[in-house]
């Protein structure tokens, strides 16, 4: 174990993507997780962290009443507790400021559910769909300090189908961030940051 990276899982929601993480470092893989960290004590992420036996911890956001310096303040201290050697935002729904992302520069990755520089922010499939885009997906990034932007690790495309909507779309990509997270978290563990590309 020791000469595996530890890596720090920030999720917001059900953590689908964290799970897809969490069940790829094993074996000769070069990372395992040390921690599962929400700004949601009720995130369904934090339940499923715990069964599989991973250490949680979770800082609510909303004390700091729109605070982000304080909130970003408490929510560092147990990642750096942790040891972590990489985080990974995985549906992680608080913007961070250039100060929270110094800490971890050059080894925090996030997923974003379209095909990056398109479409940053929210609501990116109804945003593609609205567009007429014939194509649509995810991609995997290095955090800067700017809002979904940073070097581009990875990217998984899925065609737009008639009668797509958000949602559906959304259940299709989904399926594709699962496969290309952890393939890009296994690569930029081992040190090798080139992108990689997916068809879905
Ligand atoms: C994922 O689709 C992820 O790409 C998106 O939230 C969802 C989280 O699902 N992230 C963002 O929109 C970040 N801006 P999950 O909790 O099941 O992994």
């Amino acid at each position: 174990m020791s000469d595996k990276k530890k890596v720090a899982i920030l999720v917001s929601g059900g953590g689908s993507n964290m799970v897809a993480l969490v069940e790829s470092m094993q074996g000769d893989h070069p990372a395992r997780p040390c921690l599962v960290l929400s700004n949601d004590a009720e995130a369904g992420g934090l339940k499923k962290a715990a069964a599989a036996g991973i250490a949680t911890a979770a800082v609510d956001h909303r004390p700091f009443k729109g605070d982000r310096a304080a909130f970003e303040a408490e929510l560092v201290k147990p990642i750096l507790e942790s040891g972590a050697d990489i985080v990974c935002l995985a549906g992680f729904m608080r913007v961070l400021t250039a100060g929270f992302v110094g800490h971890f520069q050059g080894r925090m990755l996030n997923i974003h559910p379209s095909l990056l520089p398109k479409y940053k922010g929210l609501h990116t499939h109804a945003r593609a769909l609205e567009a007429g885009d014939s194509e649509h997906g995810c991609t995997v990034h290095e955090v800067t300090p700017a809002l979904d932007d940073g070097p581009i690790l990875g990217q998984a495309r899925v065609p737009v189908l008639a009668g797509d909507t958000a949602e559906t779309l959304a259940a299709r990509i989904l399926v594709q961030e699962h496969r290309l997270y952890p393939e890009v978290l296994r690569r930029f563990a081992g040190g090798d940051r080139s992108p990689v590309y997916l068809q879905g």
